[in-house]
C-alpha cells in the first residue's frame, strides 16, 4: 500500500496509463487519465521523493510508418509534458527515450521533488513482450516502483508486470488510482447492496460473453442495451429487420438467457427500439417494438418505453454497474438511451445508491454529458475493467503480490 511506503529521499518508478486521446494537432481532449494519477505523484512529491514517471501512448508498434520506423510525431509523449507540468505546478522533465545512456544520466540526476516523464514505453519493442532486460533496465533507475496504471493492469507488459520482480516486497506498491479502481470494483463484485444491477450494452454479444456469464452468478437485474440486444430478440423469435445479429451467437444468447431464468435474474431486454433506414445520423427514423422490426430497418438505440422501464430497475438499485452505451450515441439521433440511462444512474446515486461505470464507451458518454461526478465512481480501465469485472487476475495486479 503507498501509505506503508516511506518515499522521503526515494525515486518511485511509477507506472501510469497516460494513453489519452489526442487530435490531429496532438493536443489532449480528454485528460481524465492523467488527472486520475495526479494524487499518487503529488503524494510521493510531498514526501520528498522524486518521481520517474513511466507510461504508453497508442499502439506505435502496430502503426509504423510506411518506411517501418516508428511514427515519433503522433505517439510521443511530448504532447503530455505541457499539461502535466501544469497541472502539478512544477515543471516536468522529458527524456526522449524510453530507456539508455539519458534517461539513466536524467533518472541520477532527479532530485527529491522533481519529475521525470521517460518517451513512451511502447517504442521499446520488449515492452508488449514483457522482455526481462527492458523491465531490468528500467527497475535500475529507481528504488520504489508503484503501478498507477489501472487502464492497462491487463497487459502482462516490461513496465505494467515484469518490472515489479526486480523490486523487493515492501518497494513495490499500487497507486491510490489503481487502488480506488480494485476496491470500488470489488465492492460490486464481492459485497453489494442489493438489488444490485448491471447494465450492459455495446454493439456485440462476443465481446461480453464472459461479464454476462459472470453477472448472471450474482445480480438481481441485468439490462441489455446496444447492439447486441438484437442478438437475444432474435434468439428468442423476434423479428429484428437489418439490425446487427451474431448470427453465430443465437444459441449462447439463448443459454444466456435460460441461465438466467434458472438463477432467478430479472434479465430486461429493450421493449422497444428507435429504428432508422440506414446508419447515418441522417437517417429516416421511428421507434418500434424490438421484435418487429421492419426489413430494411435496424435498431439503433433503445425506445422511450425501453427507458422508462429500465429507468425504473435503476431507481429501485442499491447497487449500479454499468458497461458499454444503450445506443449509437455518437450519432444524436440515437443518443437519447444512453443519455436517459445515465440520468437515471446519476438520480439513483443522488439517492443513495453506488455506481460504478466501466469500459470506454459508457464512461465517454457520462463524461460528454458533464455526469461524471453524480456517480459514484468512474473507471479509467476500458479493457482492464472489463477483464477484472469478469474474474480475471490482471498481470499488473498479480505482479505486485510475487
Ligand atoms: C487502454 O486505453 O485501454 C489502455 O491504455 C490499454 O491500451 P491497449 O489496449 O493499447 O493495451
Amino acid at each position: 500500500m503507498m501509505k506503508d511506503i516511506d518515499f522521503k529521499g526515494k525515486k518511485a518508478l511509477v507506472r501510469v496509463d497516460f494513453n489519452v486521446p489526442l487530435d490531429e494537432e496532438g493536443n489532449i481532449t480528454d485528460d481524465t487519465r492523467i488527472r486520475a494519477a495526479l494524487p499518487t505523484i503529488r503524494h510521493i512529491l510531498d514526501q520528498g521523493g522524486a518521481v520517474i514517471l513511466l507510461s504508453h501512448l497508442g499502439r506505435p508498434q502496430k502503426k509504423r510508418k510506411a518506411d517501418g520506423s516508428i511514427d515519433v510525431e503522433r505517439f510521443t509523449l511530448r504532447h503530455i509534458v505541457g499539461h502535466l507540468s501544469e497541472l502539478l505546478g512544477r515543471e516536468v522533465q522529458f527524456c526522449p527515450e524510453p530507456v539508455g545512456e539519458q534517461a539513466r544520466r536524467m533518472a541520477t540526476a532527479l532530485q527529491p521533488g522533481e519529475v521525470l516523464l521517460l518517451e513512451n514505453t511502447r517504442f521499446e519493442p520488449g515492452e508488449e513482450k514483457g522482455d526481462e532486460a527492458l523491465a531490468r533496465q528500467w527497475a535500475e533507475l529507481a528504488d520504489v516502483y508503484v503501478n498507477d496504471a489501472f487502464g492497462t493492469a491487463h497487459r502482462a507488459h516490461a513496465s505494467t508486470a515484469t518490472v515489479a520482480k526486480f523490486f523487493p516486497k515492501g518497494a513495490k506498491t499500487m497507486g491510490f488510482l489503481m487502488q480506488a479502481e480494485v476496491e470500488n470494483a470489488n465492492k460490486v463484485l464481492h459485497s453489494p447492496e442489493r438489488p444490485l444491477t448491471a447494465i450492459v450494452g455495446g454493439a456485440k454479444v462476443s465481446d461480453k460473453i464472459l461479464l454476462l456469464e459472470r453477472l448472471l452468478d450474482f445480480v438481481d437485474n441485468l439490462l441489455i442495451g446496444g447492439g447486441m440486444a438484437y442478438t437475444f430478440i432474435k434468439s428468442q423469435g423476434g423479428q429484428v429487420g437489418n439490425s446487427l445479429v451474431e448470427e453465430d451467437r443465437l444459441e449462447l444468447a439463448r443459454q444466456l438467457l435460460a441461465k438466467a431464468e434458472e438463477k432467478g435474474v430479472r434479465m430486461l431486454l429493450p421493449l422497444d427500439s428507435v429504428i432508422a433506414d440506414r446508419f447515418a445520423a441522417d437517417a429516416q427514423t421511428k421507434v418500434a417494438p424490438s421484435d418487429a422490426i421492419p426489413d430494411g430497418w435496424m435498431g439503433l438505440d433503445i425506445g422511450p418505453d425501453a427507458i422508462a422501464a429500465f429507468s425504473a430497475v435503476i431507481m429501485d438499485s442499491k447497487t449500479i454497474l454499468w458497461n458499454g452505451p444503450m445506443g449509437v450515441f455518437e450519432m444524436e439521433p440515437f443518443a437519447k438511451g444512453t443519455k436517459a440511462i445515465a440520468e437515471a444512474v446519476a438520480r439513483a446515486t443522488g439517492q443513495g445508491a453506488f455506481s460504478l461505470v466501466g469500459g470506454g464507451d459508457s464512461v465517454a458518454a457520462v463524461t460528454r454529458m458533464g455526469l461524471a461526478d453524480k456517480v459514484s465512481f468512474v473507471s479509467t480501465g476500458g479493457g482492464a475493467m472489463l477483464e477484472f469485472l469478469e474474474g480475471k487476475t490482471l498481470p499488473g495486479i498479480a505482479a505486485l503480490q510475487d
